[in-house]
């Protein structure tokens, strides 16, 4: 269903790796609203991803930027001004990585390195875009900024290791800029908290066939798809919420209000002697 929701809007949407990446839906979605766009990846993901697909479907200029390096996102902000025809109304940060987790680090046997690097792709970078945004004053008055989150920000979850600390941050970030680009120039800074998706980023993440199925029976109406966080990030970037601005929204079919439900309740309790491979008791 279309209702014009974007119509003569300007956005950048990063991050549309491939059809099942949120961006991607986000992207096709905020085209069918009326909206005018362009998308940014990494050199590395235009060129092994599908976005080059992406960009003819919907008449979208690709501009390659890595979202660490300020001077790429620079460019992306001048471009994106001179190809669209104005200031932008809205951006999305669709951007996530840990090498911590690829390389199968645990959190009690981080490396530091990697660290910094999982903070300031999935977290820094965010203020990078927006510090340089204002610096060139590309954003629109009124302009709406989203990027996505999930609830390990707020709640311990095994095997989000060191994202977990890059999504607080990335929160934390969203309610600092929030304050300030709200005073100065209107612009709204919010997080949607997705539920577990499966995307390339999502299967990076340690049993996470099991978490989708937890979250999904656990939330009263089952986890939000990709696609239900791209009509979300719509309305969000709409003028229907103009007044909305520095929240954490979660868009996960209750997941996040929920403590025990019936049904965990009765798997737990025929479960919970379960024993690992050496005979120890596995808690929690
Ligand atoms: N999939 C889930 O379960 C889930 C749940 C909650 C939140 N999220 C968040 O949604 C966002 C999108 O992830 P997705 O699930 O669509 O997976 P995805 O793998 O399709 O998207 C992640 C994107 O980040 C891009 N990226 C990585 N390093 C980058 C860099 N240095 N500069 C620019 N781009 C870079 C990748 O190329 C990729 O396009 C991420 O922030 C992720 O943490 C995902």
């Amino acid at each position: 269903m279309n209702y014009n929701l974007l119509k003569g809007k300007r956005g950048i949407v990063f991050g549309a790796l491939n059809e099942q990446s949120i961006a991607w839906k986000v992207a096709e979605r905020a085209v069918e609203e009326g909206a005018i766009i362009t998308l940014s990846n990494t050199p590395v993901a235009v060129r092994m991803g599908d976005t080059d697909e992406l960009g003819k479907k919907l008449n979208a200029e690709i501009l390659p930027a890595d979202a660490t390096n300020v001077e790429d996102l620079e460019m992306v902000f001048t471009k994106s001004m001179e190809i669209l025809g104005g200031k932008i109304d809205f951006v999305l940060h669709s951007i996530g990585m840990s090498p911590n987790v690829r390389k199968k680090r645990t959190y009690d046997d981080l490396d530091y390195n990697l660290l910094d690097k999982t903070l300031d792709i999935s977290a820094v970078s965010f203020h990078k875009m927006l510090q340089t945004g204002k610096k060139l004053d590309a954003i629109a008055e009124g302009g709406s900024v989203l990027a996505l989150t999930y609830v390990a920000a707020q709640r311990s979850f095994v095997g989000y290791n060191d994202m977990a600390d890059a999504k607080a941050l990335l929160e934390s970030i969203t309610r600092s800029f929030g304050y300030i680009y709200g005073r100065e120039k209107n612009v709204r800074i919010n997080t949607i908290s997705q539920s577990p998706t499966m995307t390339t980023a999502g299967s990076g993440i340690k049993g996470m066939a099991d978490l989708y199925d937890f979250a999904n029976r656990m939330s009263p109406i089952g986890n939000a798809d990709a696609d239900d966080c791209a009509d979300y990030c719509i309305v969000m970037f709409s003028d229907l919420t103009r007044k909305v601005t520095m929240q954490n929204l979660y868009n996960d079919g209750g997941f996040s209000s929920m403590g025990m439900s019936l049904r965990a309740m009765k798997q737990y309790t025929n479960g919970c002697d379960e024993k690992d491979d050496d005979g120890n008791i596995i808690y929690g």
